[in-house]
C-alpha cells in the first residue's frame, strides 16, 4: 500500500499521535492544575473505551502515524492500562508506543505495561528535595516513590526512561544541576522544559521562564557538553551529551525557541476529541461521529480534511509577540490535563 500523508497548510506531515486516556490526576501541579481551585473531571461515559481509542489510533496509523504517545491526566489512574498498551501495541505499522506519567503508581505497574508492549515511558519530577517538590506538585508528594517508579522501569527495560523537569524561575531552578548530575547515568535522559503558558493556570509571564540557553550554560558550566544531531524531524528537545561519559540531556525551549515548524504532532483528548494544537481553544468531536456509526473510511476523511487545514503555530506567534513588546491576546486554550501535554 502507498500511503500519501496528509500534509497541512503549511506541509507539515501528521506523524506523531498523543491519546490522553483520563483527565483525572492525583498531583495538583502548580502549573498544570493549581491545587486551590475546584475540577470537574469528565464522567465515565464521556470517556473513549479502550475498543474506542484502538480503532481511532488504528486509523491515524494506516494514514501516517508512526508513534503514540499515552498521556493524561495521569495515565496509570485509568484502571487496567495495560489492556490498552497490549491493543495499541498489535497495530501493524507502528514504530513506537511510550508513556508519560508523574510516575506515582509506575514502580507497582511498570512489569505489565512492558509485558504488554509499551516500549519506554517519560516521567516527571521537578526535584530532588521533597519540599521543592511537594509544593510544586500540589499534593505534598515526596521524591522517593517517583525514584523507586524511574529505578523499576530502567530494571524491566523501559529505556531510555526520559524525566520532565518543568523549570520555574526562584522555584525549582536551584536545583537544574544537581539534577543533572544525578541522572547522568545509563538508560536515563533527563530534560528541562520552559515553564509554558498553557492552559488557563494565570500568573505565567516571561521571568519565571528560564530560557534553555541558561540551563545548558548551567550544567555546562559543571559539567561540560557538546551538543547532538536532531534524532528525528519535529523533535521537541534539542540534545546534548557530556564530554566525559557521553551520557544525554536535553532542554526543551518551547517558550524562547519554538519548533512550530515541523510540529508532526495531533492530539486525542479522553473525550474524544482531535486537537490539532497543545494552544487549541477547540477540538474536533470524533467520539460523536464515532458513536453515530460513523465508517472507518469516514473518519479518516474526517481527521484528513481537519488536518490539511491546519495553520496552528501558537508558540512562534507568542514569542513574536514578546520579542515585538506587543500584548499578548488572551484566547481561550484546552487545559493541559485535558491533553496531555
Ligand atoms: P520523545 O518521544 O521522547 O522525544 O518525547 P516527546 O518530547 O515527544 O514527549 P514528551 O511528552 O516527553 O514532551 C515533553 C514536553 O514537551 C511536553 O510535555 C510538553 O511540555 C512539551 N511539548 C511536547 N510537544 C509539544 C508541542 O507540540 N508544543 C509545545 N509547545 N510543547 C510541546
Ligand atoms: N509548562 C511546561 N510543561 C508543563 N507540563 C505541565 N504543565 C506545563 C507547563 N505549564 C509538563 C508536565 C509533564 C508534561 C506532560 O508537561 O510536567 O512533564
Ligand atoms: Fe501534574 Fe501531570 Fe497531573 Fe498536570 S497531569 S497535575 S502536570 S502530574
Ligand atoms: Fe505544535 Fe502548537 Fe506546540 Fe507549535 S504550539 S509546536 S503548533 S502544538
Amino acid at each position: 500500500m502507498v500511503l500519501t500523508p496528509v500534509r497541512d497548510v503549511f506541509g507539515r506531515p501528521m506523524t506523531d499521535l498523543r491519546i490522553s486516556v483520563t483527565d483525572r490526576c492525583n498531583f495538583r501541579c502548580v502549573f498544570c492544575m493549581p491545587p486551590d481551585r475546584l475540577y470537574t473531571f469528565l464522567p465515565r461515559d464521556e470517556l473513549l473505551t479502550f475498543e474506542e481509542i484502538a480503532r481511532l489510533a488504528r486509523l491515524f496509523v494506516e494514514m501516517g502515524v508512526r508513534k503514540l504517545r499515552i498521556t493524561g491526566g495521569e495515565p496509570l489512574l485509568r484502571s487496567e492500562i495495560e489492556k490498552l498498551i497490549a491493543m495499541l501495541a498489535r497495530i501493524p505499522g507502528l514504530e513506537d508506543l511510550a508513556l508519560t506519567t508523574n510516575g506515582y503508581l509506575l514502580a507497582q505497574k511498570a512489569a505489565a505495561l512492558k509485558a504488554a508492549g509499551l516500549r519506554r515511558v517519560t516521567v516527571s519530577l521537578h526535584a530532588l528535595e521533597d519540599p521543592t517538590f511537594g509544593r510544586i506538585n500540589g499534593r505534598g508528594v515526596g521524591v522517593q516513590r517517583i525514584l523507586e517508579g524511574i529505578e523499576k522501569a530502567v530494571e524491566v527495560g523501559l529505556v531510555p526512561v526520559k524525566i520532565n523537569v518543568v523549570v520555574l524561575r526562584g522555584v525549582n531552578d536551584h536545583q537544574v544541576v544537581e539534577l543533572a548530575r544525578f541522572f547522568k547515568r545509563p538508560h536515563c535522559v533527563v530534560r528541562f522544559i520552559e515553564y509554558m503558558d498553557v492552559g488557563t493556570v494565570h500568573g505565567w509571564n516571561m521571568e519565571k521562564v528560564v530560557p534553555a540557553r541558561e540551563i545548558i550554560e548551567r550544567i555546562d558550566r559543571a559539567m561540560p557538553l557538546e551538543p547532538l544531531p536532531r534524532e528525528y524531524a519535529g523533535e521537541v528537545a534539542l540534545r546534548f551529551r557530556y564530554r566525559d561519559d557521553g551520557a544525554e540531556v536535553g532542554v526543551i525551549a518551547s517558550v524562547t525557541e519554538p519548533f512550530c515548524g515541523d510540529c508532526s504532532r495531533v492530539r486525542l483528548s479522553s473525550d474524544g476529541r482531535l486537537y490539532t494544537c497543545l494552544f487549541a481553544s477547540e477540538g474536533h468531536d470524533l467520539k460523536g461521529l464515532l458513536r453515530a456509526g460513523a465508517t472507518d473510511e469516514e473518519l479518516k476523511a474526517t481527521i484528513a480534511s481537519v488536518w490539511s487545514r491546519r495553520t496552528d503555530r501558537y508558540s512562534e506567534e507568542r514569542t513574536a509577540a514578546l520579542r515585538q513588546g506587543r500584548p499578548l491576546t488572551p484566547v481561550p486554550k484546552v487545559e493541559m490535563f485535558r491533553i496531555g501535554g
